[in-house]
C-alpha cells in the first residue's frame, strides 16, 4: 500500500510516499529556517506564507520522483498537529484537494506519534530487498523535540499509556534557550550546542548543573530550571563556553536516559523507540543504545535525516494506525494545534 503524505506543522513543506510504511519510495522538502534564524524565532505568519509559496512545488517535486516508479497512490495522509495552526491547515487544505482530486480516502497523523514511527522505516535498502524491522512491543517510546518532550509506554499498534512529559519547556527548547545564551545560534541552536560541548576537554562544571526531577518517583520532566542555572553561571562566574554547553548536554542526558530507563525496567518492554529532533543528539543516542542493549532491551533510533521534521515518518505513522476518512467526510479533519501525544485523531 503507498501512502502519499504531507507535514506542514511548522517551518518545513514536505512530501514523501512511503510503502507499507516502511520502504521511502519518494520524499521532497522544503524550509524556511533561514527566515526564522534572523528574526531569532519563528514568525507563526511568516511561516505559514512560506508554506503557501512551497506546497504546490514540494507537492509536484515529490510526485515527479514517484511518477518514474510505475505504482498507483492507495491514500493520502496529513499532520494535524501539534503545530502552528497556519501552518497547518496549508497541508491540511492540499491534502484534503488532493484526496477529493484522486479519489482517495484521507487518514489524519498526530506529528509526534509520526516521530515514533520514523523508527519503523527501514534504512539503507538495497536495490529489490525489503527487510523490515522487528520491532517488539511493549516498547517504550521517548519523543524529544523542540516543543515536546514525552516518555510513553506502547502495548501495540494504536495502544498507548501516557507515563509523563515535560511540566515545563521542553529538552529541545532547552537546548535552543542554552544555544542562544551562549551566543552560539538564534534559532534551533542544539546541533551547534552539541558540536561546542564536543570541544570541551574537561569538564570543570561537573555536577554543578541540576539534574531536574531525576529522583522524583514520577516520569516527569522539568528543564525551565537548568536554563536559569545556565543563565547564572554565563552572568557571575567565567567559564568557557564549551565547558558549559558540556555541562548542560550532560545534565539533559542524564535525567532523559535516566527517566526513560526506568519506565523500561518497570515494564519489562522488549524495545525502547526515541523520536524527534533532540534525537539526534550523539550522547543521547550513545549512552541509551548502550544502557538499553546492557538490559537486553532493543533500542531504536532514527537516522539523522528522519529526526528532523519531514513527511516520510508521517506515511508510516499513517500505516500503522490507520483511521481512514472518507470523502464524504473530509470536513472532520481539522487542524489541532494543541494535539498531545495520546490524542486520538
Ligand atoms: O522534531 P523537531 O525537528 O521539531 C519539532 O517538532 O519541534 O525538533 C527540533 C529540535 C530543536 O529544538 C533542535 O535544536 C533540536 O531538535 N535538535 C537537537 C539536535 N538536533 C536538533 N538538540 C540536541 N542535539 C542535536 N544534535
Ligand atoms: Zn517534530
Amino acid at each position: 500500500m503507498n501512502i502519499f503524505s504531507i507535514e506542514t506543522s511548522c517551518d518545513e513543506t514536505a512530501c514523501a510516499v512511503v510503502k507499507d510504511g516502511i520502504i521511502e519510495l519518494a520524499s521532497s522538502l522544503a524550509t524556511s529556517k533561514e527566515i526564522h534564524e534572523s528574526t531569532g524565532g519563528v514568525v507563526p505568519e511568516i511561516a505559514a506564507r512560506k508554506q503557501v509559496e512551497a506546497i504546490l512545488p514540494v507537492i509536484n517535486s515529490c510526485l515527479e520522483k514517484f511518477s518514474s516508479i510505475k505504482e498507483d497512490i492507495d491514500a493520502i495522509a496529513v499532520t494535524i498537529g501539534p503545530g502552528l495552526i497556519g501552518s497547518l491547515i496549508v497541508g491540511i487544505e492540499a491534502a484534503k484537494a488532493l484526496a477529493l482530486a484522486w479519489n482517495k480516502p484521507l487518514i489524519p497523523v498526530n506529528h509526534l506519534i509520526g516521530h515514533i514511527y520514523a523508527n519503523f522505516l527501514e534504512e539503507d535498502r538495497k536495490e529489490n530487498t525489503t527487510t523490515q524491522k522487528n520491532i517488539l512491543f511493549p516498547a517504550i517510546a521517548l519523543v524529544v523535540s523542540g516543543g515536546h518532550t514525552d516518555l510513553v509506554l506502547i502495548k501495540n499498534h494504536g495502544d498507548l499509556e501516557y507515563l509523563g512529559g515535560t511540566i515545563d519547556d521542553a529538552a529541545g527548547e532547552a537546548f535552543d534557550k542554552t544555544a542562544r545564551l551562549l551566543k552560539l545560534s538564534n534559532y534551533l541552536g542544539g546541533v551547534l550546542l552539541s558540536k561546542k560541548a564536543a570541544e570541551c576537554k574537561e569538564n570543570t562544571l561537573q555536577g554543578r548543573f541540576p539534574r531536574p526531577m531525576i529522583n522524583q518517583d514520577n516520569y516527569d520532566f522539568s528543564f525551565s530550571g537548568l536554563k536559569t542555572a545556565v543563565k547564572r553561571i554565563i552572568e557571575n562566574e567565567h567559564y568557557p563556553s564549551e565547558v558549559v554547553a558540556c555541562e548542560f548536554e550532560n545534565a539533559v542526558c542524564d535525567v532523559l536516559v535516566f527517566k526513560t530507563i526506568k519506565a523500561a525496567k518497570e515494564f519489562n518492554v522488549k524495545s525502547i523507540l526515541m523520536g524527534g529532533g533532540v534525537a539526534a543528539n550523539k550522547q543521547l543516542r550513545q549512552r541509551l543504545k548502550q544502557e538499553a542493549e546492557a538490559l537486553d532491551i532493543s533500542f531504536y533510533t532514527p537516522s539523522l535525516k528522519l529526526c528532523g521534521d519531514n513527511a516520510v515518518y508521517i506515511a508510516s505513522a499513517a500505516y500503522f494506525n490507520m483511521h481512514k476518512v472518507s470523502l464524504n467526510n473530509l470536513e472532520s479533519v481539522q487542524p489541532n494545534p494543541s494535539l498531545s501525544v495520546m490524542d486520538k485523531v
